[in-house]
């Protein structure tokens, strides 16, 4: 049994300083797509995939949403309009946890937006849903992405094997304790 209501779920619009999470839109797989294509991107992500795959990863992100009440949302820069990445809380099959998760495209690292979009979603989850606590699964290798989840006040826990994903660094942030 869950909380949320499976039929009628919608993506939320959250608004922080610089980017609009939003639920996803057809236009938003072009550039996604261009994105899981540079290798530079995908280096600790499992390497590159195209437009097809690219359409298939966004129905499950979409598809998370009524199946778990939380999923991932699309990242939009305010100052632009464009579509940068993406960032929220994914519980695939079979899942440790609910992770907190990030992308931001390339040009765009080492601004801080990463940081600023799951500190968002973060928010929303501890307002929005039962866990009492989220997870981080990260490839060790990926010292940037170990950075934002440290920045978050994420702790590492240990390593260990998530779905296809082996020795990974396992991090966990509990939910803040009232007042
Ligand atoms: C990981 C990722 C999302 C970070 O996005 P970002 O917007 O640049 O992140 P932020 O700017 O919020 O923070 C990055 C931090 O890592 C640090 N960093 C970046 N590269 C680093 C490196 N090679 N060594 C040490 N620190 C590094 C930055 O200095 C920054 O820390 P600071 O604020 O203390 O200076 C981005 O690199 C990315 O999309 N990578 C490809 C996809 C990916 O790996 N996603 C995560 C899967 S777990």
């Amino acid at each position: 049994m869950t909380a949320h209501d499976p039929t009628t779920i919608t993506i939320p619009t959250l608004a922080t300083e610089r980017l609009i999470l939003r639920g996803w839109k057809p236009a938003d797989i072009d550039p996604y797509a261009a994105m899981n294509a540079d290798p530079e991107m995908m280096r600790h992500e499992g390497g590159t995939f195209g437009q097809a795959a690219t359409f298939r990863l966004v129905a499950e992100l979409i598809g998370l949403w009524p199946l778990r009440g939380c999923g991932m949302w699309a990242l939009e820069l305010r100052e632009t309009g464009e579509f940068i990445g993406r960032a929220g809380l994914y519980e695939g099959w079979d899942w440790p946890g609910i992770e907190a998760a990030w992308t931001v495209r390339r040009d765009q690292w080492g601004r801080g937006l990463a940081t600023e979009a799951a500190a968002a979603a973060i928010e929303w989850g501890w307002e929005n849903l039962a866990a009492d606590h989220l997870v981080s699964v990260i490839t060790p290798e990926n010292v940037a992405s170990r950075r934002v989840a440290e920045k978050l006040g994420f702790r590492m826990t240990g390593r260990g094997d998530v779905g296809p994903w082996k020795d990974q660094a396992l991090y966990r942030l509990d939910r803040p304790t009232a007042g």
